[in-house]
């Protein structure tokens, strides 16, 4: 079967997270990503290693189904080497530092003056501005983009999630600009720029806590579990955002994990009453409305919590949802890495790997009828030096043995 994106080629120089997390869903998509490192390599493969000398899971994890090149482009020799490669790619997407590919010296005027039909993806810290020239990381856009100041509790410090919505959140937001450059390449025949700056991209995942901001002007947020208000949105704990409130309850045996998302929709109320062993508070005026509920909704998840303390989590689940009420068990990582129906849904895949045997990964969360994706390993470090410069580049032996000698390639 053919895959949807059959035939794009992508000359990939990310590093770290952001930039690979989006050439990763490029090559499940089909793409032919070739990844462009230097030739000491992306510098994750050797952090955070869990075994000696190999590619470390940081790696392993964010850049399957690519192939890998090394190119020295500080060189001569590497750059003319690019050159030509950019001539043969529809798309290259970058994550380095600012202003780091134009000192290598291809700057936007000559990628187009090389191929016109390049699409050119930049993920950066930062948009025009006073930040452009500053290096960003995860947690950075995390904080600069309005999810710490929002998370957390009223009393605590601001709280990075562990969600990586500041790496990888900006990958799917590049991948979305790349996608649709390529469907107006295919009306204009012209490549583009598309830029995406990770405070940008966690400010468009914060996008309920600015609607917050601006009726915070009106008066008190209700659903919120805060007491008081400032000029900002406070950090409001567990609160759910939207308009149907919800919680984390304990659940047994009291472990760290074992408490699970309820949310309280108003035809709920009444078989929630009824579980909890409290119903005549689905008839009482005190409770029986969702305004009744608005001013105390503390004192009602305490309810909930009362009975959900003698059940596991998966018993309050099934229990809940026999009468349709939205829940979610808090799952630890162990448990979703041994998850059944996320392996059965090909979420959590094992995957070979020439060094290590085998890992265990996150697939594919895009699903397409027509385009199947095949988890396939990373690549060891210019793995395919020899693919790609003597049988796709044509470059002859000889000379690619010199490049090798030279420190080139
Ligand atoms: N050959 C030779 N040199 C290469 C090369 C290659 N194939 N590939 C990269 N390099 C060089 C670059 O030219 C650059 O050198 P220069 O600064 O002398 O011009 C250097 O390697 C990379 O610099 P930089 O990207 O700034 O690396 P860093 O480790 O100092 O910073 C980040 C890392 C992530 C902070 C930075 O890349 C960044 O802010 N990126 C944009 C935001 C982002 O994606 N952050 C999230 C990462 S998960």
């Amino acid at each position: 079967m053919s895959t949807a994106l059959e035939g794009v080629r992508v000359l990939d120089m990310t590093h770290v997270q952001s930039g690979p997390s989006a050439t990763q869903i490029l090559a499940w998509l089909g793409a032919d990503v070739v990844k462009v490192e230097a030739l000491g390599g992306d510098i994750t493969r050797k952090q955070l290693r869990d075994l000696p000398d190999v590619d470390s899971l940081y790696f392993t994890m964010l850049n399957c189904n690519k192939r890998s090149v090394t190119l020295n482009m500080k060189s001569a020799e590497g750059k003319q080497i690019f050159t030509d490669m950019v001539k043969q790619s529809d798309v290259l997407v970058e994550n380095f530092g600012p202003g780091a590919v134009d000192r290598m010296g291809f700057t936007w005027d000559l990628l187009q003056e090389l191929n016109p039909g390049l699409i050119y993806a930049s993920i950066k810290g930062f948009g025009d501005g006073p930040y452009t020239h500053y290096k960003a990381y995860e947690v950075v856009a995390q904080a600069m983009g309005g999810s710490m100041s929002t998370t957390g509790f009223e009393d605590g410090p601001p709280v990075a999630t562990g969600a990586q919505i500041g790496d990888s959140g900006t990958g799917i937001h590049a991948v979305a600009g790349i996608l649709a450059a390529l469907v107006q390449r295919g009306q204009t025949g012209k490549g583009q720029r598309v830029t995406v700056a990770m405070q940008h991209a966690v400010l468009n995942l914060c996008r309920v806590k600015l609607r917050d901001q601006q009726r915070l002007g009106h008066g008190p947020l209700p659903e919120y579990p805060n007491k008081e208000f400032g000029d900002s949105v406070p950090r409001s704990g567990n609160a759910s955002g939207g308009g149907q409130p919800g919680w984390a309850v304990k659940c047994a045996p009291g472990g760290p994990d074992d408490y699970i998302y309820v949310i309280v929709q108003p035809p709920g109320w009444a078989p929630i009453s009824e579980l909890i062993g409290r119903p005549e508070l689905a008839e009482d005026p005190e409770w029986s409305t969702p305004e009744a509920r608005l001013t105390k909704l503390d004192k009602m998840f305490q309810l909930i919590e009362e009975w959900s303390v003698h059940h596991s989590k998966w018993d309050v689940l099934a229990a809940l949802n026999a009468h349709n009420i939205p829940c979610g068990p808090i799952l630890s990582t162990q448990e979703l890495i041994e998850d059944s129906s996320l392996a059965d849904n090909d979420m959590i895949v094992e995957v070979d790997h020439p060094q290590r045997g085998s890992f265990t990964t996150v697939g594919c969360p895009i699903k397409l009828s027509d385009s199947p994706v095949k988890v396939e390993t990373s690549p060891l470090l210019g793995q395919h030096n020899e693919d790609v410069y003597v049988r796709e580049l044509g470059i002859n032996r000889e000379r690619f043995a010199e490049l090798q000698k030279n420190g080139v390639i």
